[in-house]
C-alpha cells in the first residue's frame, strides 16, 4: 500500500506491510535487553514491558532507514538504534512518572506505585545505561554522541518544565522550549539515526532531523490536548495529570490569551487549585475548548511543515508511510 493513508487501521496495515520483519527483529532485540537473571530486575522489566507503547520512535527510525534501502549490515545497525531510542524513551517515562506523581502508564501501575521511587529511579538509570551500551555496539561513535546529546536535551526540557512552573510562566516561547527538549529531541534523533545507519547524506539526515523535531512538537501538543479531553481508560495513563501538576500547556495558554482579565484570573485559580473538582471544571470550560482548537491548529501547521521537509527525499512507500505517521501523530486518542 504505497499511498498516504486515510484511517488509523490503514496506517497500521501500511506499517505492518512495510516493517513486519524489521519490527520483529527490534522486538527480539528489546526482549533480549530486558532479560535478566536477577529475579527482581526481571520482575520490574516484565512489568514495564507488559504492554508495548505505540513504538512511534523506533518506527520512525526504521522508516527513515527504509527510505535508503539499506544493505544487510546497515539494517542490523538500524535495528539496534531503533531499540536504543525505544529504551531511552521508556527510561524517560519511568522517571517522568515519578516527576508527575502518576498512577498509571500503558494501562498498568507506574513503577513507583507498584514498588517504590527508589526502584523507578534505578530502573530508569538502568535502561538509560543499557541503551548507551547497546548504541556502542554499532561501532558508530558519532551516532553515540548524537544519542547522548539528544538525551541531555530531553532532560533539559524536563528541567525547564520545572522552572516554567516555578515562575508560573505563560510564555509560548517557554512552552515550545520545554517541548522541543523533552519530546522533540528524541523524535528528531530517531529519524536522523535511521537515515544515518542507511548511508544517507548529511543534508538528508538533517532534513529528517527537522522532520522528526516538528512531528515531536505536534505529538506533544496533541498529548497535552489528550490530558484535557480523554479518560484514563482510553490513554492508559492518568487523566488530567498536567492539571494536577499545575502545568501550563499550549491549550491553556491559548485559553488565557482569549480570556478577559476576569476570566483569566478565574482560569488560573482553577489550574492552581489542588481540588480535582476544579480541574474538572477547567476541562469543561468553553474557553479551554477554544484553547484546544487553537492548539490543534498549531499542531496541524507543524505537521504540514514537517511533511514539506520530506518532499526532496526519495519518493516511495517509506516516504508515504512517514507522511501517514505525521498525519496521524495528532489524530489519536492514546
Ligand atoms: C508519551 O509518549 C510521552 C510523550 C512524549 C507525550 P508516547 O505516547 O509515545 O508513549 P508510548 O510509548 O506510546 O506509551
Ligand atoms: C513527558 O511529557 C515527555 C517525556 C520526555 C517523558 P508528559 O509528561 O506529557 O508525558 P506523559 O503524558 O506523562 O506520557
Ligand atoms: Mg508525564
Ligand atoms: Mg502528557
Amino acid at each position: 500500500m504505497s499511498t498516504v493513508v486515510s484511517s488509523r487501521d490503514e496506517l497500521k496495515q501500511q506499517i505492518q506491510h512495510l516493517l513486519a520483519e524489521d519490527l520483529l527483529a527490534v522486538n527480539a532485540l528489546l526482549e533480549r535487553q530486558f532479560r535478566n537473571p536477577n529475579m527482581f530486575v526481571q520482575d520490574v522489566a516484565q512489568h514495564v514491558g507488559r504492554f508495548q507503547g505505540k513504538r512511534i520512535r523506533p518506527i520512525l527510525t526504521l522508516l527513515s532507514a527504509k527510505l535508503y534501502s539499506p544493505s544487510h549490515p546497515a539494517r542490523e545497525n538500524a535495528y539496534r538504534l531503533a531499540a536504543v531510542v525505544e529504551m531511552i524513551h521508556t527510561a524517560t517515562l519511568v522517571h517522568d512518572d515519578v516527576i508527575d506523581d502518576a498512577d498509571l502508564r500503558r494501562h498498568v501501575s507506574t513503577v513507583h506505585r507498584r514498588w517504590n521511587t527508589e526502584t523507578s529511579v534505578l530502573f530508569g538509570d538502568y535502561l538509560f545505561s543499557k541503551a548507551f551500551h547497546l548504541a556502542a555496539t554499532t561501532g558508530d561513535a558519532e551516532a553515540c554522541r548524537l544519542i547522548g546529546r539528544a538525551t541531555d536535551r530531553t532532560c533539559e526540557g524536563e528541567l525547564n518544565q520545572i522552572a516554567a512552573r516555578l515562575e508560573q510562566s505563560t510564555s509560548e516561547p517557554d512552552y515550545f522550549r520545554v517541548i522541543s527538549g523533552k519530546t522533540g529531541q528524541l523524535f528528531a534523533v530517531s529519524c536522523l539515526l535511521g537515515a544515518r545507519a542507511a548511508g544517507a547524506t548529511v543534508s538528508e539526515q538533517s532534513r529528517l532531523k527537522i522532520f522528526g523535531n516538528r512531528i515531536g512538537l505536534a505529538f506533544q501538543i496533541a498529548d497535552d490536548v489528550l490530558d484535557l479531553t480523554e479518560s484514563a481508560e482510553s490513554t492508559g495513563k492518568d487523566a488530567a495529570n498536567d492539571l494536577c501538576n499545575h502545568r501550563m500547556t499550549l491549550p491553556l495558554l491559548r485559553a488565557l490569551k482569549l480570556a478577559s482579565e476576569t476570566d483569566r484570573k478565574r482560569l488560573r485559580e482553577l489550574l492552581f487549585s489542588s481540588e480535582a473538582a476544579d480541574h474538572q471544571r477547567l476541562r469543561e470550560e468553553p474557553l479551554v475548548r477554544q484553547g484546544i482548537e487553537s492548539a490543534q491548529s498549531s499542531a496541524e501547521l507543524l505537521i504540514a511543515r514537517a511533511i514539506r521537509c520530506l518532499h526532496p527525499l526519495p519518493n516511495g512507500p517509506a516516504r508515504h508511510a512517514l507522511e501517514s505517521i505525521a498525519k496521524f501523530a495528532i489524530h489519536r486518542s492514546t
